[in-house]
């Protein structure tokens, strides 16, 4: 068990908001799940797509979420031009611009939670104003996880949390009162990120998450070609703070990761450079 500053995980090797769906995959991975090319279990936890406190359509339509999806829907969906709108393969990487587009907290709970008890899960939460983060926290209160990702820093959605000192003070001290679990709080480079992992440090936050994807026109870029970025976040935050820091972005082999650990990160997520090739992150976990 390796203990950071709280968040207790198997394995320093963890996946990315959104890389595994809810936490149990997304559909298109199922079929790997249940070959056991993909092993959720594996990872010392699964960070959730962001969940908010009411169910929300963001930039995609998808008449399947609620229902109990077939081989056709999933086939249809992966066809959609609707799809290419949230997520496309650019040269480096990918852009998605979901916009939180998810179930909702209480669908969340009450529907998907309940079947993840093999996965470490790590919840990430997203809100517009302060009392949204409290709310989504309180909720999440009674269950057992390994933590909670305060996302701050999505591309996709218009917030101001990020540039605003005061209120981030106020939300991350709220959030420490009001949870029973540990926090760490996820950022982007498109803030003043060393100041706001200063504050979170202050506030009693438990670790940092770096980076989100970075924003461009069309969304957020992800991939390869934001690793050397998030190597110099990782390496700035390691000089500035003592909390933990999960360094993510643009990792694709075992060698990403160490060069994540050797600028000081003390746990890695594996995100985007693993769409084409869902059953990569299982091996790398495995073998870590
Ligand atoms: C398809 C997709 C969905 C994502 N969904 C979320 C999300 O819901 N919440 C979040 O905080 N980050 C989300 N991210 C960002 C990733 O968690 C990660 O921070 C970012 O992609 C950089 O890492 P990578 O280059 O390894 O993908 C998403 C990224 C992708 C590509």
């Amino acid at each position: 068990m390796i203990n950071l500053n709280g968040v207790k995980v198997n394995n320093r090797i963890l996946l990315a908001a959104g890389a595994g769906g809810y936490g149990e995959g997304w559909p298109h991975q199922r079929p790997f799940i249940k070959l056991g090319l993909i092993d959720l279990s594996a990872f010392g936890a699964v960070i959730t797509r962001t969940l908010t406190p009411e169910s929300r359509q963001g930039n995609y339509i998808d008449p399947f979420e609620f229902e109990n999806a077939t081989f056709v829907s999933h086939l249809c969906r992966i066809l959609s031009e609707e799809r290419k709108r949230v997520l496309r393969k650019v040269p480096g990487g990918w852009i998605n611009n979901m916009g939180w587009w998810n179930v909702g907290i209480n669908y969340w709970i009450e529907k998907i939670y309940p079947k993840l008890k093999d996965v470490a899960i790590i919840p990430n939460i997203g809100g517009f104003v302060v009392d949204d983060y409290v709310n989504l926290i309180q909720k999440l209160n009674p269950l057992k996880i390994i933590g909670i990702e305060i996302n701050i820093s999505c591309p996709n959605v218009e917030h101001s949390l990020a540039n605003n000192f005061k209120e981030l003070a106020r939300l991350f001290s709220l959030c420490r009162e009001s949870s029973a679990h540990p926090l760490i709080v996820k950022i982007g480079i498109d803030s003043d990120y060393l100041k706001i992992a200063e504050i979170a440090e202050g506030c009693g936050i438990n670790a940092i998450s770096a980076i989100n994807s970075i924003p461009i026109l069309g969304g957020g870029y992800s991939g390869q070609a934001i690793k050397p970025i998030a190597l110099k976040v990782v390496a700035d935050l390691r000089k500035i703070t003592r909390l933990p820091i999960i360094g993510g972005g643009g990792i694709a082999s075992l060698r990403d990761c160490q060069e994540f650990f050797e600028v000081g990160a003390d746990a890695v997520t594996l995100g985007s450079g693993f769409l084409l090739k869902p059953w990569e992150p299982t091996r790398i976990a495995k073998k870590y």
